[in-house]
């Protein structure tokens, strides 16, 4: 599998002993891998998470590429309704493997564009439901909960504007990814007989780019999605090796859990050089975040956990953060996400102008360029001490964007188990949610809505 990861700008040897692990405490650290290693492989036998089974399962794969090309042809916009874990694998898909947003190709019935309404301000969605058509538009509506505020209420809106347009024929042109047993959106979608693809129950939002959630509307825009699986089925094999050498997530998980847990790096820049890889970095903030921050460990011990995840653009955000980085304080670790080749090279033309900051330039290419300035980077942040490692993809296809998304899961499974707590939970989502349900009236939270009005009161009096 082309892609490599190497840490050696996390050692102290490069970035000093106040910033680098040692070699011994790598050699120690090795006991927590193989522990971290067992404990994921026995929350997966035990049934309890379930993302690593995900590449493997080829009728649910094979049943979603009968669906696209059943329906291929009659749309040219897909319009996915979902938030966090049921929108941003998608966005990452279509980014990686179909171009970055907004510079894709002109959308047409053979390529369809991919439109993602997460979120509801209702400017955002007026403008979206402005840009496309009713009858050349395939809805899907993704919801693990079938309960969620946001997609719910942006749903009705849809529907509606597709109900304006094709009368009953509306639910031909709906498709539903949800928990097949819970929740109302199973309700509705069987009462309306929308389509319906289903995702695992130990399977998280944010670890289901994989299942349906990711996989339906991705195969609905083209995307290959066989070759997707099969390089994430790849992956997951190197997964389970217990040599740290081949099994490159579980090698990743330590050298971060001893970085952040022994030199205090508690946030983690995930800087791809690539804008195809931009949208990943994105959903990588919400699988790290989501996983790893958390208020008590396995044995109920408030531990206040967790490293926050930034999303930087190289080269564009090495104009805007790497200023920060290099002089800012020394609290992050950094990782680069490179790319070794690209479809298109960028060809700089060769230019006689007679001036030094074009001639140079002309003649080469963009991607070296980019190549070049990742490794400037690297090298300027490792000079001042700042911990540093690189993955880099040997191309962004579907078998390596699909090894890659696996990879990442494991590793954030691995660090859950080394830090002792359970990255598969979001207790810390939930409050939030349910004050909403109370706010927006829902039948049953009328609690929350009283807990809220308290809040209220009790900052009225505080002002
Ligand atoms: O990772 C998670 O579980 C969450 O971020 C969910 O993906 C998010 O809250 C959306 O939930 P749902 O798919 O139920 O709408």
């Amino acid at each position: 599998m082309g892609i490599q990861f190497d840490a050696t700008n996390l050692s102290a040897a490069m970035v000093g002993g106040d910033h680098g692990i040692t070699k011994s405490e790598l050699k120690r650290g090795e006991a927590v891998a193989r522990q971290a290693l067992a404990g994921v492989r026995a929350l997966v036998d035990s049934g309890e998470i379930g993302f690593p089974h995900l590449p493997f399962q080829q009728k649910t794969v094979a049943a979603i590429r009968k669906y696209a090309a059943e329906v291929k042809g009659s749309y040219d916009t897909v319009c996915l309704i979902g938030i966090g874990g049921s929108a941003l694998g998608a966005w990452a898909l279509d980014c990686a493997l179909r171009g970055p947003h907004p510079v894709q190709g002109t959308f047409s019935t053979a390529f369809p564009r991919l439109v993602i309404l997460d979120n509801v301000d209702p400017s955002f969605v007026a403008s979206a439901l402005a840009s496309m058509q009713p009858k050349k538009t395939l809805v899907v509506v993704a919801a693990k909960s079938g309960a969620t505020a946001e997609t719910g209420s942006v749903f009705l809106i849809v529907k509606q504007w597709l109900e304006a347009a094709l009368g009953k024929k509306a639910a031909s042109r709906i498709v539903a990814v949800t928990s097949e047993n819970r929740g109302d959106l199973i309700v509705l979608a069987k009462k309306e007989g929308y389509r319906t693809f289903f995702l695992d129950e130990n399977v998280g939002g944010r670890f289901s780019v994989l299942s349906p959630i990711g996989l339906v509307p991705a195969a609905l825009v083209g995307m290959d999605i066989a070759k997707l699986t099969k390089g994430a089925a790849e992956m997951t094999a190197l997964c389970w090796k217990d040599d740290l050498e081949t099994n490159v997530a579980l090698r990743a998980a330590l050298q971060h859990f001893l970085v952040w847990t022994l030199r205090g790096k508690t946030i983690q820049v995930a800087f791809p050089y690539s804008n195809r890889l931009w949208g990943m970095a994105f959903w990588f903030r919400q699988l790290w975040a989501e996983s790893l921050g958390k208020k008590t460990n396995r044995a109920g011990e408030v531990v206040f956990t967790g490293q926050t995840p930034i999303a930087a653009l190289g080269t564009t955000d090495q104009h805007s953060q790497v200023q920060l980085y290099m002089e800012g304080p020394n609290d992050k670790v950094y990782t680069f996400w490179g790319v070794e080749k690209f479809g298109d090279s960028g060809k700089i033309p060769k230019a006689k102008t007679g001036l030094d900051a074009f001639d140079y330039l002309g003649g080469q290419t963009l991607a070296k360029l980019l190549n070049a300035e990742r490794k400037a980077t690297t090298a300027a942040l490792t000079a001042t001490g700042r911990p540093n490692a690189t993955f880099v993809l040997e191309r962004v296809d579907a078998a390596h964007v699909g090894a890659f998304l696996q990879l990442m899961m494991f590793e954030t499974a691995f660090l859950g188990e080394m830090l002792n707590i359970n990255a598969f939970n979001q207790e810390g989502v939930e409050l939030g949610k349910k004050y909403t349900f109370g706010l927006m009236g829902r039948k049953g939270w009328e609690a929350l809505a009283a807990e809220y009005a308290a809040y209220e009161e009790k900052q009225n009096k505080s002002r």
